[in-house]
């Protein structure tokens, strides 16, 4: 069956202060560290992160989402408005963008469509908010395979960028490009 059937597709809602201990188990885990940074020592994906406090500072600009397959969560995204996210981790940058993260923490739901799945309902509730032109990501260049993922929703690359200590090859997906691609179902998130 295909993970993108109505039953078996994944549910996006928003993150909760109790999401905080899932968030925190998932940060450790080797694939999702793998895939956050380059350093072979590292002991966590966001060393940054006070979970906690991440999901207490969530507001209509910064927000995690929580997915859920069968009521159980295997991943998370975060949905950014990089313009007028506080941090200003983007730096200058044009209104009217998004800028998504997106990890899937259990190991065993890797690799079934479900990031997909994920991606492309959040693509859709980001357009769905008529200003918004593009979105925005920000791989390591390194995670070769994020790229082949991304860019089979349509992505395309911007330019080699560093972010911190981070080597990354940000790419973008504009409106017209993803409404080209067809319909890709109704959603139910608010990002
Ligand atoms: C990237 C990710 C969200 C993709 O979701 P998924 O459900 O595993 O992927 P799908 O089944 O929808 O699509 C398969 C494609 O995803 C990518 N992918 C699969 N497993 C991956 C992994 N462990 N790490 C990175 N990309 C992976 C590959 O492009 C794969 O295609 P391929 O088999 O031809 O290489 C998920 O693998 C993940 O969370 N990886 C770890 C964290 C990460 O890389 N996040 C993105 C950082 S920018």
């Amino acid at each position: 069956m295909s993970p993108l059937t109505p039953d078996r597709r994944v549910r996006l809602r928003p993150a909760v202060a109790g999401d905080a201990v899932r968030l925190r188990v998932w940060d450790a885990q080797p694939h999702v560290i793998s895939a956050t940074t380059d350093r072979h020592d590292a002991e966590r994906a966001f060393p940054d992160s006070d979970w906690d406090e991440e999901l207490a500072a969530q507001s209509d600009v910064f927000r995690y989402f929580i997915a859920e397959l069968d009521g159980r969560p295997i991943g998370a995204m975060l949905v950014i408005d990089p313009a007028r996210e506080p941090s200003h981790y983007w730096g200058v940058i044009e209104p009217d963008l998004r800028a998504i993260d997106i990890w899937i923490g259990e190991p065993d739901a890797l690799g079934q469509g479900h990031g997909s799945d994920m991606m492309a309902q959040m693509i859709e509730a980001c357009f769905a908010e008529p200003e918004v032109v593009a979105v925005v990501i920000d791989p390591l260049a390194s995670n070769a395979r994020a790229h082949r993922f991304y860019q089979r929703l349509g992505f395309e690359v911007v330019g080699r960028r560093r972010f911190g200590e981070d080597d990354c090859l940000v790419h973008r997906l504009e409106r017209e490009r993803w409404t080209a691609r067809g319909p890709h179902g109704a959603t139910e998130v608010t990002p």
